[in-house]
Formats: structure tokens, sequence, C-alpha cells
């Protein structure tokens, strides 16, 4: 048994290290702690953006003022700057190379919303996988994603970089991205650290414009915007991010609740916290600290190991140690958790990358697997008549439209290093796959997506005229999605809408494809084509992809991963929303209220005149060239009592001709509560395949845990009482049984 002199004793050696077994990876980082200066130590915290091999950041190097650089990406110059670090520098700390390698290195999956269609976590982890490959061979080690915000407005140009509004399906896809980049252990020379990003709230910047206040209470923040970085956490990811916005007034890379309560102490994390880019000085633009000093301390305080191109770090803290103002203890702790990656990646000992000497770049099966990703991240949301597939009797087919040809915007937002002469546009694939099937008539019409100058609009439209089919390309350029690219109006760019309108007067069946960074309000191009594919941007390989899924090769399997307002003015729109003391009910359009009405009541209850209380197309919607029969919910029991598990299922039928994948989302709803709870909530999916005729069960298994939420006085549990289940293709859809938690 332990006395209280030992216990202290205990205490007292572990804090300082003392205690850990020197060949740890603990012990290591206590011994190099113990060998460095301050200076050093304020070195590790210091992230510059690359300058090549200039004189100046070699000095730096040399001097033990960097810990990591992001933005340099040529193997020979990495090497280089490494050996600086690890022969020429006092204590031979290797560095860390970073870069946003967010879909992609250079084989380019589809945006990560349009990933996020697939509701298939290996697709996901699947292209997390071959950019960790493709970057880890020229010495990047540490990339900025999963960016695990949830984001309910598509107005933000960085909802292309989300996995969309769900807190269930961003948690299954974020990890599967940690998964994919750090491989099995992270050690590995293919293995690149990943990093949970932006937290926190950063979706929720008001009015969609990007780097906005966030105001999100705590228990909101807790059951809807945290979940998904819990689960990174889980899944291991090595560092995580500050977000740009302030949230209740308080910006993130300032945020002591955020970083230290909830990810420190509640999570126990003990990855790398980096700034986002200058987010540390950025606290004086915010208004909340007086001066860089001010804002170094703030972010010490409140747990930032690293600041990213911020100087606030590399100017001040020495003086504020001295001074007193911060003590060296909390500079230890950040260095710590530094040199734990370093070490978690096996820099120190194999800091260099070798350099090959075949290309591991657009392999067969990087490109097989981005075509993949398009295929089952394209979502049908429309298809009248079954226009789609393209019949064996169709002769000829007009490929028209901007995002028909266009090699750099079907990549999508945040493409550094994907090069776009690599990228096989509709066009070009519709020509080799089917073009000795088909006649191929291809005419732009507009030459880029917000192309205002109608001349060519005419010679698609005799294109189309000759034509039995129209395949009409249309969306949004890759320019209008990423970071600082929102829009306030999410409508088709440029002339689309009336070149849409023009071949549709020529009466010819017109399937319109999408390619887009976010959701756009289409219900008018809806209304005016015969099929909708959304297919998001696909990267690389989406012409193939789109090919292969309008000719029949492959049968679409996408769903929303967020949900399609009918116009801008009904944002924020998520399924998961209240019930509101007056849920809508027969909702009276504008246009039906009779002339010279008064005050007459329109029934008093949660909707807009203009658009209604519908989304256009609901999260969790999308179309199969095949028909499914979904069979009654079942529970395992009616009454599940506190701490059970318990089992929903259902058999799911395939009633239409095509073998096809269907997800099946599985939903609850809690009743009564002590707070208003969401009509629906996402608790578990499943895609599965099916042959015609074929059935096949699908059985989510739940813990009554799972049917919690978080409470006022922030703690989480469940409340007994009635809840209802859904197994349903969608959101909306599906008849709920109910069960009750005792
Ligand atoms: C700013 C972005 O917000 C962040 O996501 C990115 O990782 C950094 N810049 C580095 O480029």
């Amino acid at each position: 048994m332990y006395k209280k002199g030992m216990l202290i004793f205990a205490v007292i050696m572990t804090l300082s290290g003392c205690g850990k077994p020197k060949d740890s990876v603990e012990g290591k980082i206590e011994k190099l702690l113990s060998q460095m200066t301050l200076q050093e130590k304020i070195g590790q915290m210091n992230q510059l953006t690359g300058l090549g091999l200039a004189e100046d950041m070699q000095n730096q190097i040399k001097s033990g003022k960097v810990g990591s650089i992001l933005n340099e990406t040529d193997a020979k110059t990495i090497n280089e700057l490494q050996r600086i670090a690890v022969k020429e520098s006092r204590l031979g700390i290797p560095l860390i190379f970073g870069r946003d390698v967010i879909h992609g290195f250079k084989t380019i999956f589809p945006i990560p919303l349009g990933q996020a269609a697939s509701w298939n976590p290996q697709i996901a982890e699947n292209g997390a996988r071959i950019a960790a490959l493709e970057a880890s061979s020229v010495g990047i080690r540490w990339t900025f994603a999963p960016m695990v915000d949830i984001s309910r407005d598509p107005r933000w140009g960085r909802i292309a970089e989300s996995c969309g509004e769900d807190p269930y399906l961003t948690s299954i896809m974020g990890a599967a991205m940690v998964k994919g980049f750090q491989g099995n252990k992270l050690s590995d020379a293919t293995s690149i650290a990943s990093c949970a990003k932006h937290f926190a709230g950063y979706g929720a910047s008001e009015s969609g414009k990007d780097y906005n206040t966030t105001w999100i209470p705590e228990l909101q923040l807790r059951d809807v915007y945290l979940p998904s970085f819990k689960a990174a956490a889980d899944a291991g990811a090595a560092s995580f991010m500050c977000s740009f916005n302030d949230i209740n007034g308080v910006p993130s890379s300032g945020n002591e609740l955020l970083n230290q309560q909830i990810l420190r102490k509640e999570w126990k994390f003990d990855g790398v916290l980096v700034s986002d880019w200058a987010s540390i000085e950025q606290m004086i633009t915010h208004g909340v600290c007086s001066n860089l000093k001010d804002a170094a301390q703030k972010a010490l305080k409140a747990g930032v190991d690293m600041d990213m191109m911020g100087f606030a770090y590399t100017g001040n803290l020495n003086e504020l140690v001295k001074s007193g103002a911060v003590s060296e203890k909390q500079i230890d702790a950040s260095v710590r958790n530094i040199l734990r990656l370093k070490f978690r990646l096996g820099l120190f000992d194999n800091p260099y990358v070798k350099e090959s000497e075949t290309s591991p770049f657009y392999t067969v099966d990087a490109l097989a697997k981005a075509k993949q990703a398009a295929v089952e991240g394209s979502v049908l949301l429309k298809n009248t008549n079954n226009v789609l597939p393209i019949s064996s009797d169709i002769k000829s087919v007009a490929v028209i439209g901007p995002l028909s040809d266009s090699p750099t915007d079907q990549l999508g937002t945040w493409i550094f290093d994907g090069d776009a002469s690599h990228s096989v546009t509709p066009l070009a694939a519709i020509r080799s796959t089917f073009g000795n099937q088909v006649k191929i008539i291809a005419e732009k019409g507009l030459t880029y997506s917000r192309d205002n100058n109608s001349e060519g609009i005419s010679k698609a439209v005799s294109a189309a005229r000759q034509a039995d089919v129209v395949l009409y390309f249309a969306g949004e350029e890759a320019i209008l999605s990423g970071e600082a690219h929102c829009r306030a109006d999410i409508s088709m760019p440029g002339k689309q809408t009336e070149l849409l309108a023009a071949l549709k007067q020529t009466g010819k069946p017109v399937v319109t494809i999408i390619m887009a960074g976010r959701p756009l309000t289409i219900e008018k191009e809806v209304e005016m084509s015969d099929a909708v594919l959304y297919a998001f941007h696909g990267g690389t390989m989406a012409g193939p992809a789109l090919a292969d899924l309008l000719f029949g090769k492959a049968v679409p399997s996408g769903k929303l991963p967020v949900t399609f307002p009918r116009m801008v003015g009904q944002i924020p729109i998520y399924y998961a929303h209240k019930m509101t003391g007056r849920p809508a009910k027969d909702a009276v359009m504008m246009n039906d209220i009779p002339v010279g009405a008064g005050q007459t009541s329109l029934g008093n209850t949660s909707y807009h005149l203009d658009a209604g209380d519908k989304p256009l197309f609901p999260f969790g919607f999308g179309l199969s060239y095949s028909t499914f029969q979904y069979s009654p919910v079942k529970i395992s029991s009616n009454e599940i009592s506190k701490n059970e598990s318990f089992t929903v299922e259902c058999n799911i039928t395939n009633t239409g001709k095509y073998e096809a994948a269907e997800v099946a989302q599985f939903y609850i709803r809690d009743l009564v509560a002590t707070l208003a709870r969401p009509v629906r909530e996402l608790k578990g999916f499943q895609k599965i395949s099916l042959k015609p005729g074929e059935s096949k069960a699908v059985k989510f298994e739940i813990s009554s845990n799972e049917l919690g939420f978080w409470h006022q006085d922030n703690t989480y549990s469940a409340e007994p009482g009635e809840f209802q289940a859904w197994i349903s293709k969608d959101s909306q859809s599906g008849d709920p049984k109910t069960f009750s938690l005792k």
C-alpha cells in the first residue's frame, strides 16, 4: 500500500517525467525537454510557410527557431531542410512538414461534401489513404484535414470541404479519413498525421460568410458541433486546428473552454493543437487582445501549442516567461505535445523521405478508387420516365454546358497540387467509353459557369436539336467555393438557367448534371430537366464516373449529406430541426392568397409564404435506377432499460430491375424530454447492395446511452420516456415505430 510520502514522491516523479521508462516515447520527450533552452522550446512552437532553401530559413532552422514548415512540396528541398535541422541544429530535432492535402494530393477525389454523399466510409478512407501515399512520397507528414465542421449553411464556401450538416454522418466520415491518412501506425513512412479542424463552430459563421462570428450555446455546441471532433480524437487524430471564428465572443485561439476544458481535460487529447494561419495574431483584430504579446499570452493560456504563421510566439514568449506572465511549465506542456507527434511519426528515426524514382502519383489503383468515389458520391435527384440510364436505342447525345469539359473546375476547391492535365472530363470520358455506341455532338454553349455572354446558346440549341438526348453539364466553377469564397445568392451563376430553358424548348429530353461545391438553389432547373444528377466537384475521375452513371454502367447510390433549400431565405435549413410549438400545417403559398385577403389568418404555423416549410430535397435523399421496398421496423424490445443495448431492424427488397446499392438510414426521435429535441436524429446507416428481387435484413444495434443529449448543466444523459425509430431511405420518409426507455 502507498504511504502518503510515497504517493507525493510518485506524483512528483510523474510530473517531472522522471517516472517514465527512458526508452518510452514519454521518457524520450522528457530527456529532450530537459536539454532544451527556452528559445529552442519556443522554436518548436513556431510553424513557418516554406521559402525553399532561402538563407533566412536555413539560419532559423540551424538556430532551432522553427518546429514545422508548411507548404513545401519538393522532396529534395524537404530533405535538405531536414538535414539542416537534424545535422546542424544543436539538438537535431527534426522538422515536420505540413500541407493542406484535403481531398487528394495529386489524384484528386471528390470534394469532401461529395465523398460524404457516398455514405460509404470506405470511400473516405480510400481517398485519405491515397492522399497519404502520394503526399508522404515527397516528405509531407502532416495534413490539415479532415475538416469536420458541421455545415448547415450552403452559402459558406467551405461547406465544400465538410461532410455536411449532420454530426453522426460527419463523425463516421471524418473518422474514416483519419484512419486513411494515418494508416495502421503513424510511424509508417506512408502515414501522415491528420488534423481535425476547425475547432470549433466555424461552420456556424453568421450568414455563411467566412470568418464571421458564431453564437453557439454550450449545449448546442456539445450536441451538434463537437461530436465529430470527439469522433476524430477517438479515431486517433494526431492534431487539431483552432478555428478563425469567435465563439460567443471568444476567438477559438484564445478559448480555454474549448481547448483546455473540453479538448485536454475532458477528452484527454495529447496531440498537437495548432492555430490557424495567424489566428493568434488575429485576436488583436477581433478586438480581444491589445497587442501581439497579449495574444501570445492568451493563446498559450488556452493551450494552443503551435503558432501557424503568426509570429506571436516567437516574438513574445521569451519575454512573457522572463516577466513571469507565463510559466515555462505552460511552454513545456505544448512542446511535449509537439515532440510527441514527431516521435509518433518516427521522424527522429527516419527524418528523410526516400526520393523515389518511380512516380507514386495517379496510379491505376488511385484512379480506380477516385472514380469509384465519384460514382458513389453522385446523387440522382430526379429521373422522369427513366430517361436515365441512357437506353441502348439512343443514337446520339448532345454534350453541352460549361462544366462538360473543364478539367480544372471538376477538381473543386483546395487543390494545391492536383494537376488538371490528368483530369478526365465528362466529354472526354463519354467520347472514349461510349463514342462507338452513340454519336456525340459537343457544344459548350457557355465557356464558364459565370459566363453572361449568350452568343453560344444558339449553337448549343442546334446541337441539342440534332441529338436524341441532351446531357447538360452545369454548376459552379471551382473558384466559387472554398475558403473565403462564399456566396449570398446560391443560384446557378451566369446564363446557365437561360441556356437550360433554351435546351428544354427543343423538346428533347434534358439530363442536367450539376458539378458544384455546395447545394445550389435549383428549383427552376429541376423543373426544366427530365433528370438531374448532382455530382458536386468529382475530382480527377469525375468524367469516367459520370459517363458510367449516365450510360448505366454504374447505378447511382449517393444520398444528400446536406439539405437543399428552395431559396436562400430558408437558410439555416436542416433535417434535425425542432418541432416548434406550431409546426407547419397546410402552408398557404403567397400566390394562392386571394387579393384583398386583409388580415385573414393563414394558419398561424411555422413556414414561409414563398417557400413553404419543405426543402427542395431533404437530407439523405437520393434516387436509384432501381427501387427499394422497406418492411416495417422491428425493435428487439418495446421497453428498453437504462444501460441496455437494443436492435432495430427491417428488410429491404430491391423491387427494380437493376442491381443497386441502397443507404438505409436509422433515425430516432425523443418524443418528450426536458428540452425540445430534433424531429429526427441520424443514429446509424448501412449501404447494402441488392440484386433485382433480392432482400436483405439491415440491423442496427444501439445502446440506450446513445439516445441521450446534453443538458443545461453540461451533463449528458438519456431521459426515460417515449421514442420513435425509423429505418428509411431519407430523413423525411418512413413509418416510425414507438418504444420506450425505462
Ligand atoms: C487557413 C485555413 O483556414 C486552414 O484550413 C488551412 O489549413 C490553413 N489556412 C493552412 O493553409
